[in-house]
């Protein structure tokens, strides 16, 4: 970046141009989120204070997030912001960063169920995103949210505080349902909807994810041993034994995978046929599981 007086406008041009150089997917856009973040303004305010002079206080840190961009870091983890449904979320490289196709998954729960008490259990919470904006929505709902990993849970704790429902979300840690066996000795405990927004990509697959998933993002959100459905099928196959009567499971699955969750679901016979929801792309990525 050459020395001289920078106005925010040249900043912009400058920057989204490198990113293109350096082909950064949506360089304009990027450019302009890292510039409102490091100046406390928002993109339109931005475009407001076109004019307005950067000195070096400011110009020294955007380099340095100009740099950690070209090296791929996602633009979410140079902020510490990710908004899902409308509210803001801490997220950082202990967490999968939320994306929106989760929003049609927890629209479909709100949407199936509104208003009567519930008891949801929420598996691999990550951020919290999914717990935190059903406990937002519905403040009658008693969620339990489990992760493995102790990270994940503290970054899903910290945004529960910051939408004050701790009160309302129990955190647990452990593996699938382990968390939920191991304080519940008399196996009483059944939930309404079990959630989960799993792993579920092929490890073989690693190579053609973009850089800024595959080398930022935590290898245990993402992946699922080789056929990329290691725990879809345990959540399927474990998952009634935690439902009440009439209890749904609802998954998010891979844009490929409908049919082989299809056919693990009718397998069990604990569940009546599953609907699958598609996004708006028209991919099936949504399975609704109803156990009798
Ligand atoms: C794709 S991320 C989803 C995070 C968040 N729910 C969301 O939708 O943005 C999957 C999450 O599952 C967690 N996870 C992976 N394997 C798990 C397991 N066996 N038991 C519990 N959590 C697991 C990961 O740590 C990660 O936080």
């Amino acid at each position: 970046m050459p020395n001289k007086i920078w106005r925010v406008v040249d900043l912009l041009d400058w920057t989204s141009q490198y990113f293109q150089q350096n082909a950064i997917p949506n360089p304009r856009l990027d450019a302009e989120v890292l510039l409102g973040h490091l100046l406390g303004k928002s993109r339109l305010q931005l475009y407001l204070d076109f004019e307005m002079p950067v000195f070096q206080e400011n110009l020294t840190p955007f380099r340095e997030l100009i740099k950690k961009r070209i090296a791929r870091t996602p633009v979410s983890y140079l902020t510490n912001q990710k908004e899902f449904m409308s509210l803001e979320f801490y997220v950082d490289e202990r967490v999968f960063i939320p994306r929106p196709e989760t929003e049609q998954l927890v629209e479909t729960i709100l949407t199936t169920q509104i208003n009567t008490s519930q008891r949801l259990l929420e598996l691999g919470t990550g951020s919290g995103v999914i717990a935190t904006i059903l406990a937002v929505h519905q403040p009658e709902w008693d969620i339990t949210a489990t992760d493995l990993s102790e990270d994940a849970l503290a970054v899903a704790k910290k945004n529960a505080e910051t939408h004050a429902c701790t009160a309302q979300i129990k955190f647990l840690s452990g593996d699938l349902f382990e968390p939920v066996k191991a304080i519940d000795l008399n196996g009483e405990t059944q939930f309404d909807w079990i959630v989960c927004n799993p792993p579920y990509i092929k490890k073989t697959e690693s190579e053609n994810l973009s850089p800024d998933v595959r080398d930022y993002e935590p290898e245990i959100a993402l992946f699922a041993g080789d056929d990329g459905l290691a725990v879809i099928r345990r959540l399927i196959a474990e998952a009634p034994e935690y439902l009440a009567p009439n209890g749904k499971l609802i998954l998010e699955i891979g844009d490929t995978q409908a049919d082989a969750v299809r056919t693990l679901i009718n397998a069990e016979p604990a569940y009546r046929s599953p609907k699958l929801i598609k996004d708006y792309a028209e991919k099936e990525r949504i399975v609704l599981a109803s156990v009798s």
